[in-house]
């Protein structure tokens, strides 16, 4: 029962104890508002960077249909990316502070999004596998602590099954297709399956920010948790279309009820976390040129808001 008499941390631990949400004018410590700046925000860029690889393919989409879906779809993660933003600067940093960041490296975005669209299956692979993945982790977020970021993602949850069924759908409908189409969903299937499954993050026991995002319970399943929840949930997708997951060591394991699956080639993820991925520096570029080529409209929009308050 919260009472007057209670200190700041006191108020604090209670609320977290009892599943009671912590609001922007809540006190709380120095500590938990800094690892909310830093994931929020980090999951707002990854919003924003991911619309380039689809975007790639807006122009090039094979069917007008599959054109507005798509643009539809990249659109949501824009939105979502703002969302973000507006959530992460209710912790006292502002949009610009991020941005700043993220160009200069000083901030992540998520590994994923480091890989080339080779395909139009591609479109496909990332809708279902990421979005999918994107979901799984997202849902477990909907019940974080913090009230701002909880609510952004009950909102962004509801637009995320969109996305997955939409990427599904084209995996679905080449795996049926000419033997070459198949192949084409395969191959992206290839592609994408081991960095979909590493945007979990490290092991729990490689995880240094785990222990607390338990306690604060900003996190509410751990990385592997999340992980064998999304395989499990996405290896009778593959079946069902006839493709092929591309783990041997995928095997179903009746008495832990999940997939057994082979260990994921952290030294590579490392590597692209650290900007040596396939295309780190093309996405910080293309961030850059976007931001300054819109800093017209930005300078307009605010300075209509000076004018008409
Ligand atoms: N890519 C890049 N960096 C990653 C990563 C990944 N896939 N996984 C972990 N890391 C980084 C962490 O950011 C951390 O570095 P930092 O301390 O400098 O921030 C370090 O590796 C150690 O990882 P931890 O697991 O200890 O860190 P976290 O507890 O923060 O867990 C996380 C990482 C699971 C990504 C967590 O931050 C999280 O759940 N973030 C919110 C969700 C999110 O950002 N998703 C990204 C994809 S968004 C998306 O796909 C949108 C969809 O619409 C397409």
């Amino acid at each position: 029962m919260e009472n007057a008499t209670m200190t700041g941390q006191e108020l604090f631990d209670h609320k977290i104890e009892n599943d009671l949400k912590i609001e922007p004018k809540d006190w709380m410590p120095d500590d938990y508002r800094k690892h909310l700046q830093r994931q929020m925000s980090q999951h707002a860029h990854s919003e924003i960077i991911g619309m380039q690889p689809e975007g790639n393919w807006i122009l090039r989409a094979p069917s007008l249909r599959a054109k507005v879906i798509l643009l539809a779809k990249v659109q949501d993660e824009a939105g979502h990316g703002q969302y973000l933003y507006s959530a992460a600067e209710t912790l006292g940093k502002t949009r610009d502070e991020f941005i700043e960041e993220l160009q200069s490296g000083k901030a992540k975005y998520s590994s994923i999004f480091n890989y080339p669209t080779l395909s139009w299956a591609d479109m496909g692979a990332v809708g279902w596998l990421v979005d999918g993945a994107a979901i799984v982790n997202q849902v477990s977020l909907q019940r974080t602590s913090y009230g701002p970021y909880s609510r952004a993602m009950v909102k962004i949850c509801k637009e995320e099954s969109f996305h997955q069924r939409q990427g599904y759908e084209i995996m679905a409908h080449m795996a049926r297709g000419t033997e070459e189409q198949k192949a084409m969903a395969q191959d992206a299937l290839n592609r994408f399956w081991w960095p979909s499954i590493m945007m979990f993050g490290p092991h729990d026991g490689d995880s240094p920010r785990t222990g607390n995002a338990m306690m604060w319970k900003i996190k509410r399943e751990t990385n592997d948790d999340l992980r064998q929840q999304f395989i499990d949930k996405t290896v009778g997708q593959a079946e069902l279309i006839g493709l092929t997951i591309p783990d041997p060591d995928l095997k179903w394991n009746e008495e832990r009820g999940s997939y057994d699956f082979g260990e994921m080639d952290w030294d590579h993820f490392w590597d692209v976390v650290k900007g040596n991925g396939p295309c780190n520096k093309q996405r910080i570029k293309h961030h850059i040129d976007a931001h300054e080529n819109g800093s017209w409209v930005r300078k307009a929009a605010n300075a209509y808001a000076e004018k008409n308050g």
